[in-house]
């Protein structure tokens, strides 16, 4: 009865594979924040690919380590036709075609020296509108290796409309956005640093939004859509689900959340001192998101959980 009455299902196709590439490895690199998963070599990356689109997963959200001797303070590996998040969305694509949505993370953070989502100014702080410069080149390339949807993350003024344009002009005119719109200044992001081997020292409160702020999110999604977002996110997702809630009411795109790596830290370690009901408590976190309105959720249980899907009678 509890099964027919529910008003909340969770879909492999609601579930989106955050992944990380890291060029110049041979085998792939545990994450030690972030039990059972790991920094891919471009084969496991196409394996993991291929066995989430058997799992029913619809999408991938790649993201590129580069080697540490290839960071710069612009962030040059980030628009290097052959900087490996490029030769990884190749790799995936080449794998698995149109079966999977490949989406990448539009972002400095992982190929600047400093860490930074974008370049600084002589102050050493970020630089807005010559930040936009390099997403508009990232978008290009990431477009020509094959991505179908762009995801910029690094919380810009303008970010979305500079990117759609650079797009446009290029003829990516069907290269989607998915747009980080509500980001918060987040201490889950922990774990994700060690994912992406960031050198990041200071914190990102002049780019990214205050946890006590919910207005301020209705105003990026505004812009956002204005500037011509696809989709929209918010990140990270269990501590806003509130936010979440709104900004599924006030618009008709697509909204997705993220559950990001803190919040999987979190579960996993706590399952591992046998704390709580590991399998459980992730059912539980993702029907949460799905409840408060996200449609599409990225998560990195997602490969596992829509294994579990279909197999289950949920
Ligand atoms: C920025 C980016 C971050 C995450 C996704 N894109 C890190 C940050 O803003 O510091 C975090 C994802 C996670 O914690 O799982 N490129």
């Amino acid at each position: 009865m509890r099964r027919m009455v529910a008003e909340t299902r969770l879909h492999p196709a609601d579930l989106i594979l955050p992944a990380f590439v890291r060029e110049g490895i041979t085998e792939p690199v545990p994450i030690q924040a972030m039990p059972g998963v790991v920094q891919h070599t471009r084969d496991t990356l196409r394996k993991a690919a291929a066995e989430a689109v058997e799992a029913g997963v619809s999408g991938i959200m790649l993201f590129g380590v580069p080697e540490d001797e290839k960071k710069d303070a612009a962030g040059t590996a980030g628009t290097d036709p052959d900087g490996i998040l490029q030769v990884a969305v190749r790799d995936v694509r080449a794998e698995v075609g149109d079966e999977l949505v490949i989406m990448s993370d539009l972002c400095l953070d992982e190929y600047t020296d400093h860490g930074h989502c974008g370049v600084l100014d002589a102050d050493g702080r970020v630089d807005n509108d010559a930040t936009l410069e390099r997403y508009a080149e990232m978008a290009q390339v990431q477009a020509d290796a094959g991505v179908h949807v762009v995801g910029p993350s690094g919380m810009m003024d303008g970010q979305v409309g500079v990117v759609r344009d650079a797009l446009d002009t290029i003829g990516k005119e069907d290269v989607s956005i998915l747009a980080y719109t509500a980001k918060y200044s987040s201490a889950f992001y922990g774990p994700f640093r060690e994912a992406v081997g960031s050198s990041l020292k200071g914190d990102r409160k002049t780019y990214q939004q205050d946890p006590a702020n919910l207005r301020e999110s209705l105003r990026e999604l505004a812009l956002d859509l204005e500037e011509g977002a696809d989709m929209v996110m918010v990140k990270p997702a269990g501590p806003y689900l509130d936010v979440v809630a709104k900004v599924a009411e006030s618009v008709d795109v697509p909204v997705a959340a993220y559950q990001i790596s803190g919040e999987y830290a979190m579960v996993e370690a706590a399952a591992e001192k046998g704390w709580i009901d590991r399998d459980r408590a992730i059912f539980e976190t993702l029907t949460g998101i799905r409840r408060a309105g996200a449609q599409m959720i990225l998560t990195y249980w997602a490969t596992e959980v829509a294994q579990k899907l279909s197999a289950a009678r949920v």
